[in-house]
């Protein structure tokens, strides 16, 4: 299927690694412009190698960010800004919150984590629309987790963000979808990142049995790829996703239990 998005150009948050590249790669296979980003210089060299040596029609450009510091984000719109009139697409992710119940987290962990994980995403969100709303189209994709469904032990801060942003995403579909600007969330599970590594080591014992274990308790019966993460999102980000928006779809392998 052509997603009808060759050439637009699409801002990657936090996507040197895990499922953020894994969707610069599937935005990239569609034909879009790319433009990722992380903290540090090596992990971005990195992936756009990677990503280069694919040979896609679209480019790839890397900034170099820390999502939770303002002054950077205002630096990456002006970025994004520079090298396209348009910005097309938006999919906002960042590292994930520190693990840890009630007791064990502090104001300053809270204070990291909504800048990480729900501050940026409406900030960068605020600058952006108003482009996608004169250029009526535009695509946002808000990379959350399944904890916004179904709250996750010992994981609070992520837990209480990622619900923050279902909400977000939610009230501003419902004044954007007019202008064709699509507002998603996206929920992965347990997919094999550095992040579900970071999860299993917080945990006792041999790492890669508890990440088999974190994998059997699924009813597919293990862990997801990143490469099957990034063509739902680059889905919901295209032309075909014209009539869906407000939504929140698990990429789960069945986690989640409930019907809706
Ligand atoms: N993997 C899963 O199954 C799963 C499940 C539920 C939720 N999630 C959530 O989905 C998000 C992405 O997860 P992942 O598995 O892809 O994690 P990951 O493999 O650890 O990758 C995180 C990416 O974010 C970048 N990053 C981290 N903090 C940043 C910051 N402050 N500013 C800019 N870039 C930053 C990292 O690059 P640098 O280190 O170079 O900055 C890296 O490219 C996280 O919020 C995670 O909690 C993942």
């Amino acid at each position: 299927m052509d997603l009808k998005i060759k050439g637009k150009f699409a801002l990657v948050c936090a996507s040197s690694k895990g499922l953020g590249f894994s969707v610069a790669e599937s935005l990239l296979e569609e034909g879009c412009n790319v433009l990722i980003t992380s903290r540090n210089d090596q992990n971005l060299e990195d992936a756009k190698v990677k990503l280069l040596s694919k040979k896609y029609s679209g480019a790839v450009e890397s900034f170099k960010c820390d999502l939770s510091k303002k002054d950077d984000v205002i630096k990456l719109f002006k970025k994004a800004s520079s090298l396209s009139d348009n910005i097309d697409i938006l999919v906002n992710n960042c590292g994930g919150p520190t693990p840890g119940n009630f007791d064990e987290i502090d104001m300053n962990d809270l204070e990291i984590a909504l800048n990480n994980n729900l501050k940026n995403t409406i900030f960068l969100t605020k600058m952006i629309i108003p482009i996608m709303k004169e250029n009526n189209w535009g695509r946002i994709v808000n990379i959350t987790s399944s904890s916004a469904k179904q709250p996750i032990d010992n994981l609070i801060l992520s837990n209480i963000t990622r619900s923050g942003i279902i909400s977000f995403a939610k009230t501003i579909s419902n004044e954007y979808a007019r202008f064709n600007i699509m507002i998603n969330n996206i929920m992965p599970g347990r997919i094999i990142t550095d992040r579900i590594r970071e999860i299993a080591n917080n945990k006792n014992g041999d790492l890669e049995e508890i990440l088999d274990s974190m994998g059997r308790d699924l009813p597919i019966m293990r862990l997801g790829k990143p490469e099957e993460f990034g063509p739902i999102v680059a889905f919901l980000c295209s032309e075909k996703a014209s009539y869906i928006t407000g939504n929140s779809i698990q990429v789960d392998g069945g986690l989640i239990k409930s019907l809706f």
